[in-house]
């Protein structure tokens, strides 16, 4: 069966996905139910039979994220849940430099991506080739680059780090000067919570660095009380004007924890419908923006990746031992 063809709609999967829809019903009208119950109903039936789990990034679509994921978290808690998995395959629903770093992290497991073509910005601003440069540049000093990066560039680096443990990974060096690679917004926002010299990379995110801080004083007039909370990747005068700075899972952790009752979460669409459809008390205030990459995975290609363990990650192996090696690290460092 190819991805583009339609799934019926019967009244067993509308029985048998009644609890599942129960979750997304503040997210998702019920007149769309029909057409994701069907690709529901066969994705978690087929990831029994493969023994497959479905690890989703927390951009995910709520009916992905809610209703057929085993495991939600950011890029950090991802790569932590591929390291121990105990299933034969690994579906990643996010984007494909997270299915390398699982890959990376379970070699001997099969990695499927349901799109090659999700991408991101920050990964494609720079090459393994451009990190040999900066090496010659700055003799002797590490590299500390993003988990936003192809494996190519992670085998030329000493650790990596997500934007949830960036600060403790470059402390973790005890050296004076780092250099920090892609993203040029998480660099400053990290050397500014330490000592350490950090020397940046231009790279940028094409989604968080759209958002102003105009933008965000406009929400907080309009809207008494709000709350707002952003990712890192943003610019630096967005970090300036919102009331928390942390990674996708932190934010989620504090919307939950700390119950606002109106929040504006500076980051990917997803994310405010994915917390909404759990806490209906809170309200969530717009402006989100698309990752076009993100949402390139959808339930149709994750059924047609576990009915034919297509596309896969593989890696060439003399790349994937010297990556394996800083994504370990970035590992045992955790959170
Ligand atoms: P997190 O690691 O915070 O989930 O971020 C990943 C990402 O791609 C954000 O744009
Ligand atoms: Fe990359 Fe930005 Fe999309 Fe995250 S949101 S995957 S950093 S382009």
């Amino acid at each position: 069966m190819s991805a583009a063809t339609a799934l019926a709609y019967t009244d067993e999967i509308a029985r048998s996905t009644a609890p599942l829809y129960e979750r997304v019903r503040n997210v998702i009208p019920a007149i769309e139910w029909p057409h994701h119950a069907p690709y529901v109903a066969a994705i978690n039936r087929l990831k029994r039979e493969r023994n497959a789990v479905i690890l989703a990034h927390n951009y995910m679509t709520p009916e992905i994220y809610h209703c057929v994921s085993d495991f939600v978290g950011d890029s950090l808690a991802l790569a932590q849940q591929a390291a121990k998995t105990k299933a034969d395959v690994i579906v990643m629903a996010g984007v494909h430099f997270m299915a390398e770093t699982a890959k990376l992290l379970s070699p001997e497991k099969t990695v499927v991506i349901p799109d090659l073509d999700a991408g991101c910005s920050l990964a494609a601003s720079v090459t393994g080739a451009d990190v040999r440069l900066l090496r010659q540049k700055y003799p002797g000093v590490p590299v500390v680059s993003y988990v936003n990066t192809s494996a190519d560039v992670k085998a030329e680096t000493d650790v990596c780090c997500t934007s949830g443990n960036a600060v403790k990974v470059v402390e973790s060096l005890k050296v004076p000067r780092v250099i920090f690679l892609p993203d040029e917004y998480l660099g400053r926002w990290v050397a500014r919570q330490t000592k350490v010299d950090v020397i940046l990379w231009k790279g940028h995110c094409e989604v968080h660095e759209r958002f102003s801080a105009a933008e965000i004083a406009a929400y907080r007039r309009d809207h008494e009380g709000l709350v707002v909370i952003a990712h890192p990747e943003c610019p630096p005068e967005v970090l300036d004007a919102v009331d928390y700075v942390g990674s996708t899972a932190n934010m989620i952790d504090f919307v939950r924890q700390r119950r606002p009752a109106r929040v504006l979460m500076v980051t990917e669409c997803s994310m405010s419908d994915n917390v909404a459809a759990e806490l209906p008390s809170v309200e969530f205030i717009r402006p989100c923006n698309l990752c076009p990459h993100m949402k390139r995975i959808t339930l149709d290609k994750i059924h047609h990746a576990l009915e034919t363990l297509e596309p896969r990650v593989e890696i060439p192996a003399d790349i994937a031992e010297r990556a394996r090696r800083s994504v370990e690290r970035m590992v045992a460092i955790g959170r």
